[in-house]
């Protein structure tokens, strides 16, 4: 039996499959490689030993999705194929609650037909939008302050009903900030086009390919005026999937965990950390804040160290040093 894997050709994606692999499970691909660079296939192939069969194709496409269950046995899913831009879900509302939620729903009536056991959703802290509540645990108040936001938490929703519904088990499992890469440097975080997040245009500024970094905003009220984030190693992530897909729930039932480091790191101390760990300047400028961004927001893993037995291992110096070792070997991408 393997276990789908939706998206296994992005970033995130792509490290489950290696951690899936790992843990002694085939794994299938799926992904239209819509953002993600067919490369990443060659790259599993190598990093895994195997031959790793990938369908291309698209998610929410139902006879897509029959040729994948049909071709290969399925008892279990990881779901990450979706658009994940929050400023692109603002300006395209509708083209993400039909894609996001369409692959949702397709997948799982495709799955539920098929009787598989078990999916996993790729959700994401964005849920709980600009929350008052530190740490923020599972049970608190989920207020998407984007589309993108409200079609991970709709989607959770959606998954939660349908497995209710059927003897299938959803497992929801909420990221907080994933940086960092497999320790090879073979994989890591490709951004098609200009990066928005702070460790992909660090890792621009180190490449020479930036001046400097604009640290957005420098005026909140934290131990240095810089937002705060939770920061959470990709390979620790990877190793929350399995755990997730190993956990004892009851069919019919769902669970929701968030994954993170439980600690929240400024964006001058992340600065700081890459040039500790990359041994080089980092110049960098203060700029206004970004339109949308919260002050702070760090994960309550309780649950997911009680029940799931998963607590991320890796600390910020080495996501920043993994990072690098990704980009350095791919200054232009996995097209370089
Ligand atoms: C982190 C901090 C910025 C760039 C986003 C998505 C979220 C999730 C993770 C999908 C913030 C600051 C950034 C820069 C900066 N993705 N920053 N200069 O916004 O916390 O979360 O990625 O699920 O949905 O919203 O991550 O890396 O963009 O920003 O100062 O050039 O770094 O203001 O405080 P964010 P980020």
């Amino acid at each position: 039996m393997a276990t789908l894997v939706t998206g296994g050709a992005g970033f995130i994606g792509s490290h489950i499959v290696v951690a899936l692999h790992d843990a002694g499970r085939d794994v299938v691909v799926l992904d239209d490689f819509s953002n993600a660079s067919r490369r990443v296939v060659d790259a599993l192939r190598t990093l895994t030993g195997s031959h790793l069969p990938v369908v291309e194709g698209d998610a929410g496409d139902p006879d897509v999705l029959d040729a994948v269950f049909g071709g290969n046995r399925i008892d279990s899913v990881v779901h990450f194929a979706a658009r994940k831009s929050v400023a692109e879900s603002v300006s395209d509302p509708l083209g993400y609650y039909r894609s996001n939620l369409g692959s949702v729903i397709a997948l799982a009536a495709a799955a539920i037909d098929r009787g598989v056991g078990r999916l996993v959703f790729s959700s994401s802290a964005t849920v709980y939008g600009s929350t008052s509540a530190l740490p923020v645990a599972e049970d608190s108040p989920t207020v998407p302050d984007s589309p993108y936001g409200q079609t991970k938490l709709m989607g959770e929703r959606i998954l939660a009903d349908a497995a209710a519904s059927s003897d299938m088990r959803a497992v929801m499992l909420r990221y907080f900030n994933p940086v960092g890469a497999h320790p090879s440097g073979v994989i890591g975080e490709d951004p098609s086009g200009e990066p928005a997040n702070l460790v992909p245009r660090i890792m621009q500024v180190v490449a020479g390919r930036r001046d400097r970094l604009g640290v957005f905003g420098a005026d909140y009220s934290t131990v240095d005026g810089t937002a705060v984030r939770d920061y959470v190693h990709v390979m620790d992530l990877a190793e929350g999937h399995v755990a997730a897909l190993d956990t004892d729930i009851a069919p019919s039932s769902s669970r929701t965990y968030n994954l993170g480091t439980g600690s929240g790191t400024t964006v001058l101390q992340v600065l700081a950390a890459a040039e500790e760990a990359l041994g080089t300047r980092i110049p960098y400028k203060v700029a206004e804040r970004r339109p949308g961004d919260i002050e702070a927001s760090w994960a309550d893993c309780t649950r997911a160290r009680d029940e799931l037995g998963w607590q991320a291992r890796r600390g910020l110096t080495q996501m920043l040093a993994d990072h690098w070792n990704f980009v350095r070997q791919h200054l232009n991408g996995y097209e370089s």
